[in-house]
């Protein structure tokens, strides 16, 4: 017999006692976590963008990174990488944003199309940047324009994703934005441009449908204030040419807390009429965890954590600061009730991740690139669960960023790449992608670590779970260090079978996948059997779970 929503109000009663006052573990047999999935509340279907990626003209990310050249020795299908759009293909990666980053809004698109040996050279957005100081004119610091819009476009199609190209506000004039969806979407034949990229190679329309507005507008985006934004950006929008598509605009939203962005820019967009609104389809918010803390200097590069060097309280503290992503969506979503009750805007989290100090880069010309360790994997699935429990809030999601930089999936240099344990936990999470997210409530007692000799605290199990084809998606992120934590889990509605389950773990929490070592960090698929609504499961310490099992 399945459990009654009245018996779960009572159990979860019970639940929550059990939260906060944690019996010994040889009266509850072991057991000190609860799972309940609520197969009657679902909130929603998780796009598939939420599991879309960033990939920014800086450092090694498209040189080297996605693009070795159509003459390279490197196996390649039109100078991209072969082997990365292969793996990109297996993760089901839907969504893929570019040219930047801060490198959108000095980049002139034009630069990047036409024969690839009449292009101009120019200087890259990041050449200033104190990693690249002292380096001499290395090519990183300028752009040789080899992968402009069709090759990006041909990279979206090899990987099977959609384009999402960010335009540029700062430095470039309406008209161009307008010349630039010319060039991509009009059909074949109709326009100047239109010719120029079927005799780029590309008779037929790209259909790009995703366009962002600029990129962090209150910053490297043009220093605008939120109302100075609106007007640049209700300019734009007053006509874009469509051809027929139903276009999704992507307004330059705000960086973490500043819900004074988020009011102000709403507020001056709707002055001219709440149905100005309606031309936005997402609003961007990013948020990186910087892991700043513990004695070091308010340095926006020293004061960094190390990406490979860290104490377990580091650990905790990255996974501290990453959970905040959670009440960033839902505060900013209420701001965004109070002028959009309807919500006909979603939230857009097209940069996320940690962001540690340089150091641990592969190349020192990889611009803002970190050793991705087991603490990243973990993050990162933490992130998804986020986007996975708010699919009504969060329409796409992009992590920053793919290749060579910060939370990459990917290290990559010459005919080398190496999948990182982020990319495994976007591997093990593909099957929550068009799922319906179903409540599911976390309880345990929370773990407690020292802080500068204070007492700290982190949750002890959180996850999330969709249901497809009858597929239930449950994942679960353990972030004790050291303690495996056995959990009772219960489906409220259902019952499961068999199935698999995927497990990310390693006894070092500094593992990491490098050129030498490119399996440390891997996942262990097994099979399993479950009957009933109840099954109890151990999650190790410092792990990622994924089961797929089917209901019956
Ligand atoms: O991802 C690196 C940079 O971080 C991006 O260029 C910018 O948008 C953000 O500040």
């Amino acid at each position: 017999m399945q459990m009654s929503r009245r018996s779960f109000v009572r159990n979860s009663a019970l639940g929550a006692a059990f939260a906060f006052a944690p019996r010994l573990l040889s009266e509850t047999n072991g057991v000190v976590s609860r799972i309940d999935v609520l197969f009657d509340e679902p909130l929603g279907v998780i796009s598939p963008n939420i599991y879309g990626h960033f990939t920014e003209n800086l450092g090694g990310v498209v040189y080297d990174g996605i693009w070795v050249g159509r003459d390279s020795k490197v196996a390649n299908i039109g100078g991209i990488r072969k082997t990365l759009v292969e793996a990109l293909r297996e993760i089901r990666s839907p969504v893929i944003r570019w040219p930047g980053g801060c490198f959108a809004d000095s980049y002139d698109w034009h630069d990047g199309i036409g024969p690839a040996d009449k292009r101009p050279r120019r200087t890259n957005f990041w050449a200033d940047d104190p990693q690249a100081r002292g380096q001499g004119n290395v090519p990183q610091k300028f752009d040789p324009n080899q992968f402009g819009t069709d090759e990006f476009v041909q990279f979206c199609r090899l990987a099977g994703s959609e384009p999402y190209i960010a335009g540029n506000v700062r430095s470039l004039s309406v008209m161009d934005f307008d010349r630039w969806v010319e060039y991509c979407n009009s059909p074949a034949g109709s326009t100047t441009l239109a010719d120029q990229r079927a005799a780029d190679g590309n008779r037929e329309p790209f259909n790009v449908r995703y366009w962002g507005i600029g990129n962090e507008q209150w910053g490297c985006g043009g220093n605008f204030t939120p109302a100075e934004y609106a007007s640049e950006l209700r300019r734009i929008l007053a006509y874009l040419p469509r051809y027929g598509l139903d276009l999704s605009f992507i307004a330059s939203g705000p960086n973490v807390d500043d819900w004074n962005w988020t009011r102000g820019f709403l507020q001056a967009l709707a002055s001219k009429g709440p149905d100005q609104l309606l031309s936005v389809y997402g609003l961007s918010l990013h948020y990186y965890a910087w892991n700043l803390s513990r004695g070091r200097t308010e340095d926006w590069i020293a004061g960094k954590g190390d990406a490979v060097k860290f104490d377990p309280v580091d650990w905790y503290e990255l996974l501290v600061q990453g959970q905040r992503l959670e009440s960033l969506i839902e505060g900013h979503w209420q701001v965004m009730s109070e002028l959009d009750p309807a919500h006909h805007v979603k939230l857009v989290v097209d940069e996320w991740g940690p962001w540690y100090r340089p150091g641990s880069e592969v190349r020192p010309t990889d611009y803002l690139g970190q050793m991705i360790t087991l603490r990243d994997a973990v993050f990162s699935a933490m992130s998804l669960d986020i986007f996975n429990r708010h699919p009504e809030q969060v329409a796409m999601a992009n992590c920053a960023q793919m290749i060579n930089c910060l939370n990459s999936l990917f290290i990559a240099h010459d005919d080398k790449l190496v999948l990182t344990p982020v990319y495994h936990v976007f591997k093990m999470y593909r099957s929550h992608q068009s799922g319906q997210a179903l409540r599911s409530v976390f309880s345990g007692p929370d773990l407690q670590y020292q802080r500068d000799g204070k007492s700290a605290k982190i949750w002890n199990l959180k996850g999330s779970a969709s249901l497809r084809d009858r597929i239930l998606t449950l994942s679960v992120v353990n972030p004790s260090v050291e303690q495996p934590c056995q959990a009772e889990i219960c489906l409220y509605g259902a019952n499961v079978g068999s199935g698999e389950v995927s497990t990310l773990t390693h006894n070092d929490i500094h593992a990491h996948n490098s050129f030498d070592a490119p399996t440390v960090v891997t996942t262990e698929t097994k099979k399993v059997e479950f009957s009933g609504q109840t099954f109890r499961w151990t999650f190790p310490a410092r792990s990622v779970t994924a089961f797929q099992v089917s209901l019956v």
